[in-house]
């Protein structure tokens, strides 16, 4: 695993951008598994003015999203599609048909997974997968005790997830119960992998997930078994590794 350790969020934030912008110069069409959460934000950030400067060119990029909140439409705007659409889709060339999301709103929320597992398959993997760390060491969605062999399936999320997500919804109750969400078997399949962490409130997660053992209580420590996984961390989010 390479660490890469930077002074502050902004500089994490660059780092991360490089990485991608490095993948998205040498491989123009190739397939990456983009995140939400906060932590992510800066990194978009720097490749949509990256791209503003002639720098980047996405015309060939295919990118699938990790995970989507069941039952919030693509216009909700805690929706993960209305992430990705203004955090970045929106600022960028990339073609609206090559960015896939779970659908949130899908009758048959079970299809709709094994439908995203198709479209995962038949592009031919993911080449660079992006991950931020919940604060209970989730990744995407899987949360603790979530079992390794999944793919995109449906999960019910922990307290402590709909806790912590509750900051960007006016009410806890608004918060929903369940998400769409690649399984650590999809993660662990891409070819490369990008984690991105930030602030002293993730340094004991951080630490547990990369210093402490495999296991399925903490879902982000199957990384440690990854071949290509990268971390990026400012000091506080690392100070504890
Ligand atoms: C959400 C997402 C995760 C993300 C996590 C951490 O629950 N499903 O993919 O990594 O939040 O978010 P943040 O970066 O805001 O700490």
């Amino acid at each position: 695993m390479k660490i890469y350790v930077t002074e502050n969020y902004q500089a994490m934030s660059r780092k991360a951008a490089n990485i991608v912008s490095a993948h998205v110069i040498l491989y123009p069409s190739c397939v990456l598994g983009l995140a939400t959460g906060s932590t992510p934000v800066g990194m978009y950030r720097q490749l949509v003015a990256w791209y503003q400067k002639d720098d980047l060119d996405f015309s060939q990029v295919k990118t699938i999203n990790l995970d989507e909140y069941v039952g919030l439409a693509p216009t909700h705007d805690q929706s993960y599609r209305y992430f990705m659409q203004t955090n970045l889709f929106d600022h960028i060339n990339i073609v609206p048909a090559n960015t896939y999301v779970p659908d949130g709103l899908a009758p048959d929320p079970e299809e709709a997974c094994r439908r995203y597992n198709d479209i995962i398959h038949s592009l031919g993997g993911i080449d660079m997968q992006v991950l931020g760390i919940g604060h209970n060491g989730h990744i995407g969605f899987n949360e603790p005790g979530e079992a390794y062999e999944l793919e995109t399936h449906v999960v019910d999320l922990a307290e402590s997830t709909i806790d912590a997500n509750s900051r960007f919804f006016a009410r806890r109750e608004d918060v929903p119960r369940q998400a769409l969400t690649m399984g650590i078997k999809s993660i662990m399949q891409a070819r490369r992998i990008l984690v991105v962490v930030s602030g002293e409130g993730k340094a004991g997660i951080v630490r547990a997930a990369f210093a402490g053992p495999v296991t399925p209580q903490v879902p982000a420590s199957i990384l440690q078994l990854h071949p290509d996984v990268t971390l990026v961390g400012d000091r506080a989010a690392l100070s504890k590794l």
